[in-house]
Protein backbone atom coordinates (compact mmCIF):
# COMPACT_ATOMS: atom_id res chain seq x y z
CA UNK A 1 0.00 0.00 0.00
CA UNK A 2 1.07 3.63 -0.92
CA UNK A 3 1.83 6.36 1.67
CA UNK A 4 -1.13 8.91 1.71
CA UNK A 5 -0.89 11.96 0.61
CA UNK A 6 0.32 14.25 2.93
CA UNK A 7 -1.23 17.82 3.25
CA UNK A 8 -0.09 20.22 6.11
CA UNK A 9 -2.29 24.04 6.44
CA UNK A 10 0.81 25.29 4.24
CA UNK A 11 -0.25 24.26 0.51
CA UNK A 12 1.89 25.75 -1.70
CA UNK A 13 0.79 26.18 -5.88
CA UNK A 14 3.73 27.39 -8.74
CA UNK A 15 1.89 29.36 -11.38
CA UNK A 16 3.84 30.02 -14.60
CA UNK A 17 2.11 33.25 -16.04
CA UNK A 18 0.92 34.65 -13.88
CA UNK A 19 1.09 38.28 -14.18
CA UNK A 20 -2.32 38.20 -16.73
CA UNK A 21 -5.36 36.39 -17.83
CA UNK A 22 -6.01 33.19 -16.70
CA UNK A 23 -2.92 33.01 -14.57
CA UNK A 24 -3.46 35.93 -12.71
CA UNK A 25 -7.04 34.85 -11.60
CA UNK A 26 -5.70 31.11 -10.52
CA UNK A 27 -3.00 32.92 -8.48
CA UNK A 28 -5.83 35.08 -6.86
CA UNK A 29 -8.42 32.09 -6.64
CA UNK A 30 -6.07 29.39 -4.95
CA UNK A 31 -4.40 32.64 -2.60
CA UNK A 32 -8.60 33.24 -1.40
CA UNK A 33 -7.94 29.41 -0.34
CA UNK A 34 -5.33 30.45 1.96
CA UNK A 35 -2.61 28.66 -0.06
CA UNK A 36 0.83 30.01 -0.39
CA UNK A 37 1.59 30.90 -4.59
CA UNK A 38 4.72 31.13 -6.51
CA UNK A 39 4.08 33.83 -9.14
CA UNK A 40 6.52 32.71 -12.44
CA UNK A 41 6.18 35.17 -15.56
CA UNK A 42 8.48 36.92 -17.99
CA UNK A 43 7.76 40.75 -16.41
CA UNK A 44 8.28 41.25 -13.06
CA UNK A 45 5.51 44.30 -12.97
CA UNK A 46 2.95 42.38 -14.51
CA UNK A 47 3.92 39.65 -11.25
CA UNK A 48 3.77 42.62 -8.82
CA UNK A 49 0.21 43.43 -9.90
CA UNK A 50 -0.39 39.49 -9.21
CA UNK A 51 1.04 39.55 -6.28
CA UNK A 52 -0.54 42.77 -4.63
CA UNK A 53 -4.04 41.10 -5.43
CA UNK A 54 -3.11 37.94 -3.72
CA UNK A 55 -2.10 39.98 -0.77
CA UNK A 56 -5.45 41.20 -0.48
CA UNK A 57 -7.27 37.80 -0.11
CA UNK A 58 -4.53 36.26 2.15
CA UNK A 59 -2.59 39.08 3.76
CA UNK A 60 -0.76 35.93 5.73
CA UNK A 61 0.56 33.99 2.75
CA UNK A 62 3.64 34.39 1.28
CA UNK A 63 3.36 35.20 -2.43
CA UNK A 64 6.81 34.46 -3.57
CA UNK A 65 7.37 35.69 -7.30
CA UNK A 66 9.76 34.02 -9.70
CA UNK A 67 10.69 36.13 -12.98
CA UNK A 68 11.67 33.31 -15.33
CA UNK A 69 11.72 33.12 -19.55
CA UNK A 70 10.50 29.97 -19.89
CA UNK A 71 11.41 29.59 -23.45
CA UNK A 72 15.16 29.49 -23.15
CA UNK A 73 17.01 26.68 -22.54
CA UNK A 74 18.90 27.15 -18.92
CA UNK A 75 14.99 27.86 -18.39
CA UNK A 76 15.25 24.59 -15.86
CA UNK A 77 18.26 25.90 -14.72
CA UNK A 78 17.50 28.81 -13.22
CA UNK A 79 13.84 27.45 -11.83
CA UNK A 80 16.41 25.17 -10.10
CA UNK A 81 18.80 27.91 -8.62
CA UNK A 82 15.57 29.49 -7.85
CA UNK A 83 13.90 26.32 -5.14
CA UNK A 84 17.60 27.19 -3.60
CA UNK A 85 18.18 30.17 -2.91
CA UNK A 86 14.29 30.57 -1.79
CA UNK A 87 14.66 27.71 -0.11
CA UNK A 88 11.27 26.45 -1.07
CA UNK A 89 10.90 23.24 0.62
CA UNK A 90 7.79 22.00 -0.61
CA UNK A 91 4.90 21.96 -3.57
CA UNK A 92 1.68 20.85 -3.88
CA UNK A 93 0.64 21.98 -7.46
CA UNK A 94 2.15 23.18 -10.42
CA UNK A 95 0.40 25.02 -13.14
CA UNK A 96 1.73 24.94 -16.32
CA UNK A 97 -0.17 27.88 -17.60
CA UNK A 98 1.72 30.51 -19.56
CA UNK A 99 1.74 30.12 -23.27
CA UNK A 100 1.70 32.14 -26.02
CA UNK A 101 -0.61 32.19 -29.53
CA UNK A 102 -0.36 33.25 -33.21
CA UNK A 103 -2.20 32.34 -36.36
CA UNK A 104 -0.59 31.24 -39.15
CA UNK A 105 -1.64 28.87 -41.72
CA UNK A 106 0.16 25.66 -42.82
CA UNK A 107 1.85 26.89 -46.19
CA UNK A 108 2.61 30.29 -45.24
CA UNK A 109 2.83 30.67 -41.41
CA UNK A 110 6.59 32.06 -40.27
CA UNK A 111 8.69 28.98 -39.36
CA UNK A 112 10.21 31.06 -36.42
CA UNK A 113 6.93 31.01 -34.67
CA UNK A 114 6.75 27.23 -34.82
CA UNK A 115 9.69 27.33 -33.01
CA UNK A 116 8.98 29.68 -30.79
CA UNK A 117 5.35 28.19 -29.89
CA UNK A 118 7.41 25.05 -29.64
CA UNK A 119 9.82 26.58 -26.86
CA UNK A 120 7.15 28.08 -25.01
CA UNK A 121 3.56 26.08 -24.76
CA UNK A 122 5.71 22.53 -24.56
CA UNK A 123 9.23 22.82 -23.56
CA UNK A 124 8.66 25.72 -21.21
CA UNK A 125 6.06 22.83 -19.60
CA UNK A 126 8.42 20.50 -19.51
CA UNK A 127 11.38 22.43 -18.05
CA UNK A 128 9.08 23.60 -15.13
CA UNK A 129 7.53 20.38 -14.54
CA UNK A 130 11.40 18.74 -14.53
CA UNK A 131 12.97 21.76 -11.52
CA UNK A 132 9.90 21.17 -9.27
CA UNK A 133 8.75 17.12 -9.77
CA UNK A 134 11.33 16.82 -6.43
CA UNK A 135 9.43 18.78 -4.64
CA UNK A 136 5.83 17.66 -6.34
CA UNK A 137 7.11 13.39 -5.57
CA UNK A 138 8.02 14.34 -2.15
CA UNK A 139 3.94 16.05 -1.21
CA UNK A 140 2.15 13.31 -3.64
CA UNK A 141 1.65 16.62 -5.65
CA UNK A 142 -0.50 17.43 -8.95
CA UNK A 143 0.51 19.05 -12.16
CA UNK A 144 -1.92 20.84 -14.29
CA UNK A 145 -1.17 22.05 -17.77
CA UNK A 146 -3.62 24.88 -19.64
CA UNK A 147 -3.96 24.00 -23.38
CA UNK A 148 -6.56 24.56 -25.40
CA UNK A 149 -9.28 23.17 -27.18
CA UNK A 150 -7.35 24.06 -30.34
CA UNK A 151 -4.93 20.64 -28.87
CA UNK A 152 -7.94 18.19 -29.65
CA UNK A 153 -8.98 19.96 -32.61
CA UNK A 154 -6.91 22.56 -34.51
CA UNK A 155 -8.09 24.85 -37.28
CA UNK A 156 -6.16 25.76 -40.25
CA UNK A 157 -5.34 29.44 -39.20
CA UNK A 158 -3.83 28.45 -35.97
CA UNK A 159 -1.56 25.29 -37.03
CA UNK A 160 1.35 25.95 -34.86
CA UNK A 161 -0.48 26.85 -31.54
CA UNK A 162 -2.55 23.71 -32.09
CA UNK A 163 -0.12 21.82 -33.20
CA UNK A 164 2.01 22.68 -29.79
CA UNK A 165 -0.78 22.28 -27.53
CA UNK A 166 -1.78 18.48 -28.98
CA UNK A 167 2.33 18.06 -27.88
CA UNK A 168 1.12 19.00 -24.51
CA UNK A 169 -1.89 16.81 -24.49
CA UNK A 170 0.23 13.99 -25.84
CA UNK A 171 3.03 14.28 -23.11
CA UNK A 172 0.78 14.73 -20.19
CA UNK A 173 -0.96 11.83 -20.80
CA UNK A 174 2.63 9.82 -20.84
CA UNK A 175 3.83 11.48 -17.78
CA UNK A 176 0.60 10.83 -16.28
CA UNK A 177 1.77 7.04 -16.55
CA UNK A 178 4.65 7.50 -15.17
CA UNK A 179 4.26 10.14 -12.34
CA UNK A 180 1.21 8.02 -10.60
CA UNK A 181 4.19 5.45 -9.41
CA UNK A 182 5.68 8.77 -7.34
CA UNK A 183 2.01 10.08 -6.39
CA UNK A 184 1.88 13.00 -8.41
CA UNK A 185 -0.99 13.53 -10.85
CA UNK A 186 -1.15 15.06 -14.01
CA UNK A 187 -4.03 16.62 -15.65
CA UNK A 188 -4.94 19.00 -18.04
CA UNK A 189 -7.91 21.87 -18.79
CA UNK A 190 -8.45 22.65 -22.14
CA UNK A 191 -10.11 26.30 -22.54
CA UNK A 192 -12.07 27.39 -25.01
CA UNK A 193 -11.87 30.99 -25.83
CA UNK A 194 -11.56 33.39 -23.49
CA UNK A 195 -11.15 37.25 -22.44
CA UNK A 196 -7.45 37.41 -21.90
CA UNK A 197 -4.82 39.65 -22.94
CA UNK A 198 -3.74 36.88 -25.54
CA UNK A 199 -6.16 37.96 -28.36
CA UNK A 200 -6.02 41.69 -29.71
CA UNK A 201 -9.25 42.09 -29.28
CA UNK A 202 -9.07 42.17 -25.38
CA UNK A 203 -7.35 45.74 -25.43
CA UNK A 204 -8.98 46.89 -28.67
CA UNK A 205 -11.90 49.98 -28.72
CA UNK A 206 -14.29 48.02 -30.52
CA UNK A 207 -14.11 44.92 -27.74
CA UNK A 208 -17.70 44.71 -27.13
CA UNK A 209 -18.45 44.59 -30.81
CA UNK A 210 -16.17 41.55 -31.28
CA UNK A 211 -17.47 40.20 -28.18
CA UNK A 212 -20.52 40.02 -29.90
CA UNK A 213 -19.76 38.62 -32.71
CA UNK A 214 -18.13 35.62 -30.87
CA UNK A 215 -20.82 35.31 -28.73
CA UNK A 216 -22.85 33.64 -31.29
CA UNK A 217 -20.38 30.67 -31.85
CA UNK A 218 -20.07 29.54 -27.92
CA UNK A 219 -22.89 27.04 -27.40
CA UNK A 220 -23.20 28.78 -24.31
CA UNK A 221 -23.83 31.76 -25.60
CA UNK A 222 -20.51 33.77 -24.61
CA UNK A 223 -17.27 33.85 -24.52
CA UNK A 224 -15.43 33.06 -21.13
CA UNK A 225 -13.70 34.73 -18.64
CA UNK A 226 -10.84 33.67 -16.57
CA UNK A 227 -12.46 33.02 -13.52
CA UNK A 228 -14.70 30.48 -15.17
CA UNK A 229 -11.60 28.31 -14.86
CA UNK A 230 -10.43 28.46 -11.55
CA UNK A 231 -12.97 26.44 -9.60
CA UNK A 232 -12.29 23.04 -11.40
CA UNK A 233 -8.40 23.82 -12.01
CA UNK A 234 -8.80 24.07 -7.90
CA UNK A 235 -10.35 20.93 -7.49
CA UNK A 236 -7.99 19.22 -10.14
CA UNK A 237 -4.89 20.29 -7.67
CA UNK A 238 -6.57 20.38 -3.94
CA UNK A 239 -7.33 17.00 -1.42
CA UNK A 240 -10.40 15.34 -3.31
CA UNK A 241 -9.49 14.44 -6.49
CA UNK A 242 -6.74 11.94 -5.89
CA UNK A 243 -8.10 9.11 -8.01
CA UNK A 244 -7.82 11.41 -11.20
CA UNK A 245 -4.62 11.65 -13.31
CA UNK A 246 -4.35 11.76 -17.10
CA UNK A 247 -7.55 13.51 -17.62
CA UNK A 248 -8.34 16.15 -20.21
CA UNK A 249 -11.25 18.06 -18.88
CA UNK A 250 -13.00 20.76 -21.67
CA UNK A 251 -13.93 24.06 -20.19
CA UNK A 252 -14.90 25.69 -23.04
CA UNK A 253 -18.90 26.85 -23.20
CA UNK A 254 -19.43 24.08 -25.01
CA UNK A 255 -17.49 24.90 -28.05
CA UNK A 256 -15.90 21.85 -28.50
CA UNK A 257 -19.00 20.48 -29.00
CA UNK A 258 -19.41 22.06 -32.45
N1 LIG B 1 -7.44 33.08 -23.64
C1 LIG B 1 -7.84 32.05 -24.39
O1 LIG B 1 -8.76 32.16 -25.21
C2 LIG B 1 -7.17 30.72 -24.21
C3 LIG B 1 -7.81 29.60 -24.78
C4 LIG B 1 -7.21 28.36 -24.64
C5 LIG B 1 -6.02 28.24 -23.95
N2 LIG B 1 -5.42 29.35 -23.42
C6 LIG B 1 -4.14 29.16 -22.73
O2 LIG B 1 -4.22 29.72 -21.43
C7 LIG B 1 -2.91 30.05 -20.99
C8 LIG B 1 -2.94 31.45 -20.38
O3 LIG B 1 -3.19 32.39 -21.42
P1 LIG B 1 -4.10 33.68 -21.20
O4 LIG B 1 -5.26 33.55 -22.09
O5 LIG B 1 -4.30 33.94 -19.78
O6 LIG B 1 -3.18 34.80 -21.88
P2 LIG B 1 -2.14 35.85 -21.28
O7 LIG B 1 -2.83 36.79 -20.37
O8 LIG B 1 -1.40 36.39 -22.44
O9 LIG B 1 -1.20 34.93 -20.40
C9 LIG B 1 -0.07 34.27 -20.88
C10 LIG B 1 0.99 34.37 -19.83
O10 LIG B 1 2.13 33.60 -20.22
C11 LIG B 1 3.29 34.31 -19.87
N3 LIG B 1 4.38 33.96 -20.80
C12 LIG B 1 4.38 34.08 -22.14
N4 LIG B 1 5.56 33.71 -22.64
C13 LIG B 1 6.33 33.34 -21.59
C14 LIG B 1 7.64 32.88 -21.45
N5 LIG B 1 8.45 32.73 -22.52
N6 LIG B 1 8.11 32.60 -20.22
C15 LIG B 1 7.33 32.77 -19.14
N7 LIG B 1 6.06 33.19 -19.21
C16 LIG B 1 5.57 33.48 -20.41
C17 LIG B 1 2.92 35.79 -20.00
O11 LIG B 1 3.62 36.60 -19.08
P3 LIG B 1 4.95 37.39 -19.47
O12 LIG B 1 4.70 38.01 -20.81
O13 LIG B 1 5.17 38.34 -18.36
O14 LIG B 1 5.99 36.34 -19.50
C18 LIG B 1 1.45 35.79 -19.62
O15 LIG B 1 1.26 36.15 -18.26
C19 LIG B 1 -2.00 29.92 -22.21
O16 LIG B 1 -1.29 28.70 -22.14
C20 LIG B 1 -2.98 29.88 -23.37
O17 LIG B 1 -2.47 29.16 -24.47
C21 LIG B 1 -5.97 30.59 -23.53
Amino acid sequence: MQAAKTTTSHQTVAISGAGSGIGQALAVHFAKQNWQVVLIGRRPSALQATEALCRDQAPSRAIMMCPLDLSTQDAQAKAEAWIHQTNLKSLDALINNAGQFVRGETLSADLADWTRLYEVNVLGPLRLTRAFYPLLRQSRGAILNISSTLGLKGTADTVAYSASKAALNNWAQAFAVQAARDGVRVNTICPGLVDTPIHSFHEAADKEKTLEQLRHLQPLGRVGRPEDLTSLAYALCASGSEWTTGAMLNIDGGIHLV
